[in-house]
C-alpha cells in the first residue's frame, strides 16, 4: 500500500493566523484533516485596514495554540508528519516572520524538511482539493493585494499575462465600502448590500476597458465613487452606489476574462480557467465568470467557499506538490515579503504606465 503523507501548513501573510494539516492518500485529491483559521478582524475593524504591528503581535499570540487545536482536531501526532511548510511571501514581513520562524523551530526539532511556500501559489492550488486540475491552465487571481492572469504550466511554472496598474480588486472593494461607511473587509459587504440596490442607478468609469489587453485598472472606478458619495443623502442612494460599483466590476471582469482567454488560446492547448483569491468568494463575480466561460468553451474551477480567503490549507497542499518533487528549503531561507509569481513579469504599477 502506498504512504500516507502527512503536510502541517502555516498562514500568517496577512490578518489571518492559521493552520492545517492534510493528507495525501495517493487518491484524486488530498484530504483536509484540519484547517483552523483565527481571524483578526476584531482587532483591525476599528482602522479599517491591517495594521502590521498589531497583525504580527496577534500572530504571536495565536500560533502555537491554532497549531495544538489543528493537532488535536486532525488526530495527527507531530511526529508522524512529513513536512512542514509554511508561506514565505508575498506579505507583511513582520506577519511571514512569525509563522515562518514558527516552521523553521518544528522542522529543526522534529527533523522534518522545511517547505517554503508562496502564498498566491497557495491560492493557486486551492480548487485541488475538490478537483483533479492538469497543468497548464489559466489563472485569475483577484485577493487583497493581486489582480493578475497568468499562465500556469506547471508547479512554480507562471507567466503573468495581465495584471492591475494601480489598485487590486479586493483593495477596491475594501476602499469603496470603507468610502461608504460599511464595515471591514469590504468586499463581502458590497455583496450584502448591492442586492438591496439598483445596480443601474449610477453610471461608473470601467478604465482601460478596450485597450491595455487584459490589464486592469480600478483607481479611476474608486475616485468616481468617492465624486458620487457627496450626493448621496438617503441610505437607499448607499446601497445603489455599491450596487452600482459591484455591476461596474462585473462588466470590467467579463471583459477582461475573455481577452485573457483569447490571449492564453495562442499560447497554450490548456482550456481551464482556475480563479482563487478572496474576491473569488463573491457570487456574482462567479456567475459572470462562468458564463464567459460558457461562451468559450472553458471548464472553470472555483475553490469552496472557505477556502477563498487566506487559510493553511492552500499552503499545504502546496507544501504536498512541493515534497512530492523533494523541493525543501534551508534554514538559512529568508521570507520575501515581495515574491512575484512570474519574476520575469515588468513591475506595472503607478502613473505613466504605458499600456
Ligand atoms: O485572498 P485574501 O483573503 O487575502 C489576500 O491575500 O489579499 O483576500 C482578501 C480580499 C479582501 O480585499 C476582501 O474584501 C475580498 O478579498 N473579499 C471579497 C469577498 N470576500 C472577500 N471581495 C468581494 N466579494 C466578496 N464576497
Ligand atoms: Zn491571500
Amino acid at each position: 500500500m502506498k504512504k500516507k503523507i502527512l503536510i502541517l501548513g502555516i498562514e500568517t501573510s496577512c490578518d489571518e493566523t492559521s493552520v492545517s494539516i492534510i493528507q495525501d492518500n495517493g487518491k484524486k485529491t488530498p484530504k483536509i484533516l484540519a484547517n483552523v483559521i483565527s481571524s483578526q478582524i476584531k482587532v483591525h475593524k476599528k482602522f479599517g485596514g491591517v495594521v502590521p504591528e498589531l497583525a504580527a503581535r496577534s500572530h504571536l499570540e495565536k500560533i502555537e495554540i491554532i497549531t495544538k487545536k489543528a493537532l488535536k482536531k486532525s488526530k495527527v501526532k507531530l511526529k508522524d508528519l512529513d513536512a512542514i511548510s509554511a508561506t514565505a511571501g508575498p506579505g507583511l514581513i513582520v506577519c511571514l516572520s512569525v509563522g515562518f520562524n514558527f516552521a523553521k523551530a518544528l522542522s529543526m526539532a522534529l527533523k522534518k524538511p522545511l517547505i517554503a511556500v508562496n502564498h498566491l501559489e497557495g491560492h493557486a492550488l486551492s480548487p485541488m482539493f475538490e478537483n483533479k486540475i492538469n497543468f497548464p491552465y489559466l489563472l485569475l487571481l483577484i485577493s487583497g493585494g493581486h489582480t493578475q492572469f497568468l499562465v500556469v504550466r506547471g508547479l512554480g511554472k507562471y507567466k503573468r499575462i495581465g495584471t492591475t496598474i494601480d489598485d487590486a480588486l479586493g483593495e477596491a472593494f475594501d476602499k469603496t465600502a470603507k468610502m461608504l461607511g460599511f464595515g471591514f473587509p469590504g468586499g463581502p459587504e458590497i455583496e450584502k448590500y448591492s442586492k438591496k440596490g439598483n445596480p443601474d442607478k449610477f453610471d461608473l468609469p470601467k478604465p482601460i476597458i478596450n485597450k491595455g489587453g487584459c490589464n486592469f485598472s480600478f483607481a479611476g472606478l474608486k475616485t468616481a465613487v468617492l465624486r458620487y458619495k457627496n450626493f448621496i443623502k438617503t441610505k437607499k442612494d448607499k446601497y445603489d452606489l455599491a450596487a452600482s460599483f459591484q455591476a461596474t466590476v462585473l462588466k470590467i471582469i467579463y471583459k477582461k476574462t475573455k481577452v485573457a482567454i483569447s490571449e492564453f488560446k495562442k499560447v497554450s492547448k490548456g482550456r481551464s480557467l482556475i480563479v482563487a483569491g478572496g474576491v473569488a468568494a463573491n457570487k456574482q463575480i462567479r456567475n459572470i465568470i462562468k458564463k464567459v466561460c460558457y461562451e468559450e468553451n472553458f471548464k472553470i474551477y472555483f475553490p469552496k467557499n472557505e477556502l477563498c480567503t487566506d487559510n493553511a490549507a492552500m499552503i499545504a497542499i502546496a507544501g504536498l506538490k512541493k515534497f512530492k518533487q523533494k523541493k525543501f528549503n534551508n534554514l538559512n531561507f529568508s521570507v520575501k515579503p515581495r515574491w512575484p509569481l512570474d519574476n520575469k513579469a515588468k513591475f506595472l504599477k503607478g502613473s505613466g504606465v504605458k499600456l
